[in-house]
């Protein structure tokens, strides 16, 4: 991660990072946009191999038109830019969308900007337009990008409020060892548990932090999903809360990156199996 290692430390950006929903008028600066286009580049495809794409959507380059269509249901206030994340449909789409777009918003935290990941509060069709969407493609959320108020708004201290934002579940909640029960301890995380605590501080839908991660044999972490049903199947073939999950595999790689530990993201048929979880990936150490 080109930017975000040389410029700042993945873990000082991990815990800087919190959803803005509030943004100054002042536009996202050339070199600013520049970068992010550089990263899009790079960003071909997720860990289970979907093809993903953005686009930025620069609101100084629409008409007042097309700029009143984007909708943002009065949660967002002053954005001028948004990240639209598009992807391939297939299996594990959701998981890649989320772990390449999380990527691009500790790219905008490290450039000092705010970001707000957006899956439910915008109206989809007409950015999907914008992003000139085809019809095996999925546009699962989009992310504002923009110069943080100083003050916050009322909508936003609502949202931080309703989705209890400030607020992270403790690692005993989260983290299991091998017998996916008993609670893993920082200490018996060894090498690993700065990227166990960057899956911890990753953004989620409604802050519901669905992920649990248990450590297998040899280093190997088991990503799962504790999934709420109802709400993560209301929108068709878009599931934020797999999203969760490769932004929550996003943190684990670069923080264990930043740690000299690496590993690539694959199908275990040794993980367990576990009641009421629904099996993501494990992080293979290489
Ligand atoms: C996949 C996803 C979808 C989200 N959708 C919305 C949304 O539609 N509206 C909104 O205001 N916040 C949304 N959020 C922001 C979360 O509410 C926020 O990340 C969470 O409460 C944790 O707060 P933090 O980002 O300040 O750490 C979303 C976050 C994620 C990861």
């Amino acid at each position: 991660m080109h930017n975000l290692e040389a410029k700042m430390d993945i873990m000082e950006t991990i815990k800087k990072r919190a959803s803005v929903r509030s943004y100054l008028q002042k536009p996202v600066e050339e070199n600013k946009l520049s970068r992010f286009k550089e990263l899009m580049e790079r960003l071909g495809e997720g860990p289970f191999g979907n093809p993903v794409r953005f686009k930025i959507l620069n609101l100084e380059s629409l008409d007042q038109k097309e700029m009143r269509s984007l909708g943002t249901y009065g949660v967002i206030k002053g954005a001028r830019c948004f990240l639209a994340g598009v992807v391939k449909e297939g299996a594990g789409c959701m998981e890649d969308l989320g772990y390449c777009m999380e990527h691009l918003v500790l790219e905008a935290t490290s450039m000092e900007l705010g970001t707000c990941w957006l899956g439910g509060t915008f109206r989809r069709s007409n950015f999907a337009r914008q992003a000139a969407l085809s019809s095996d493609e999925l546009l699962p959320a989009i992310v504002a990008v923009g110069h943080p108020a100083d003050k916050d708004t009322f909508a936003n201290r609502f949202m931080k409020v309703t989705a209890g934002s400030h607020k992270r579940k403790p690692w005993e909640a989260v983290f299991y060892s091998s017998d996916g029960k008993t609670p893993l301890g920082e200490n018996q995380a060894e090498g690993y548990a700065t990227a166990l605590e960057a899956v911890r501080l990753a953004p989620s839908a409604l802050n519901r932090q669905p992920w649990r991660v248990v450590k297998g044999k040899e280093h190997r972490y088991h990503f799962y999903l504790n999934e709420s049903f109802i709400y993560n199947r209301t929108m068709g073939k878009i599931h934020l809360q797999n999203l969760d999950m490769g932004i929550a595999m996003c943190h684990f790689s670069l923080a264990a990156h930043r740690e000299g530990l690496y590993g690539s993201w694959e199908q275990d048929k040794e993980a367990p199996r576990l009641k009421g979880l629904q099996y993501t990936a494990t992080w293979v150490p290489v």
